[in-house]
């Protein structure tokens, strides 16, 4: 199948393309690639398809959409701290156009959309394992927006026939994923400890987080891609809560260089506690075992450590 990849040069869609790939389907990769080289595919570089485009541009957009069977969408513009004094732009960057992304995808014929929406903010204040079905009550512009998005896509397969998978997915983490960004706490922790700096610790025993590696991420998003006609919302997580102070522990045990930390209350926009149920997911893959938080952390802080970047002295 023509499969395009839309954001495919970031933290989750490049692992999204690795699998694809690695299935023998045709790919193309749209993102904004700076000086079109890529971040994190150049390994693939003639085995795919590079396409340099901003999202919002539609004549772009609509060029590369045309002969693609099944579309992941992985552009996003947010994370849920920088939108939560800034509303508008979840619904002028990512809602927008979003919406324009699905009009052109049925113009082109596109028969399925995959996207992926975010368990840790679409269900609100919950306590235990939640199930796909519990009622969503997000109360960040992040996750209204999620939710908004996922519900567009029902609009277009009944207008527009065209299908669509939803993926919420829990906390990824791994390799690729930017340091910069407070969406991904791991990533930016290991920062702080590279330059030296005290890592900040938001929440207690209570802040509970589904930590999900992001090669199993991608490995588990390719489950419906023989099945173009059907649609379905699945949660995306280990079913395992871990505190944020557990997560400083295994720090602290397995990161081999010393590092400060401080703890601070759970900020606003932050959910108490996130734990996805995913057996409806799960039901297609028996056996299937998610990789160790522990073991997968040392992981990621070697791949943080080679791939460090300091930043420019003025
Ligand atoms: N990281 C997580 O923990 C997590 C959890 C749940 C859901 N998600 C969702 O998964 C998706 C991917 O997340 P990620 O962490 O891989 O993000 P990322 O920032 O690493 O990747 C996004 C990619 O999109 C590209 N991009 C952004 N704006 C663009 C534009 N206007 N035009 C062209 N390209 C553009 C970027 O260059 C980047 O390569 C997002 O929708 C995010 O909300 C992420």
């Amino acid at each position: 199948m023509n499969i395009l990849i839309l954001g495919g040069d970031g933290f989750i869609g490049s692992h999204v393309v690795d699998k694809v790939v690695g299935l023998g389907h045709t790919v193309t990769v749209f993102d904004r690639f700076s000086y079109r080289v890529s971040k994190h595919l150049e390994h693939l570089r003639g085995k795919l398809n590079f396409v340099s485009g901003e999202f919002a541009n539609r004549d772009v957009l609509k060029h590369v959409l045309e002969n693609q069977d099944i579309v992941y969408h992985f552009i996003c513009t947010t994370n849920p701290a920088s939108s939560w004094n800034d509303p508008f732009i979840e619904v002028e960057q990512n809602l927008k156009d979003s919406i324009q992304f699905f009009e052109l995808a049925s113009e082109c014929g596109v028969r399925k959309i995959i996207f992926p929406s975010s368990g840790g903010t679409i269900y609100g204040p919950q306590s235990g394992r939640i199930a796909e079905d519990t009622l969503p009550q997000p109360f960040s512009p992040y996750g209204i927006t999620k939710l908004a998005t996922e519900h567009f896509l029902n609009y277009f397969r009944e207008h527009a026939n065209i299908a669509s998978d939803i993926y919420r997915i829990g906390n990824a983490y791994g390799p690729r994923q930017p340091v910069n960004n407070p969406q991904g706490v791991i990533a930016l922790w290991m920062k702080h400890i590279l330059e030296g700096s005290e890592i900040q610790v938001y929440g207690d025993r209570q802040t509970l987080r589904d930590y999900i590696y992001v090669e199993d991420i991608a490995q588990l998003m390719t489950h419906s891609l023989h099945d173009t006609d059907s649609s379905e919302t699945y949660n995306l997580g280990t079913g395992i809560g871990v505190s944020i102070l557990d997560l400083l522990n295994v720090f602290i045990d397995t990161i081999d260089q010393p590092f400060q930390y401080k703890v601070h209350p759970r900020r606003s926009f932050d959910n108490t506690s996130v734990i996805l149920d995913s057996s409806r997911l799960m039901a297609f893959f028996s056996g299937f075992k998610f990789q160790s938080l522990k073991e997968k952390i040392i992981d990621t802080w070697c791949y943080v450590k080679e791939n460090y970047t300091p930043p420019q002295k003025p």
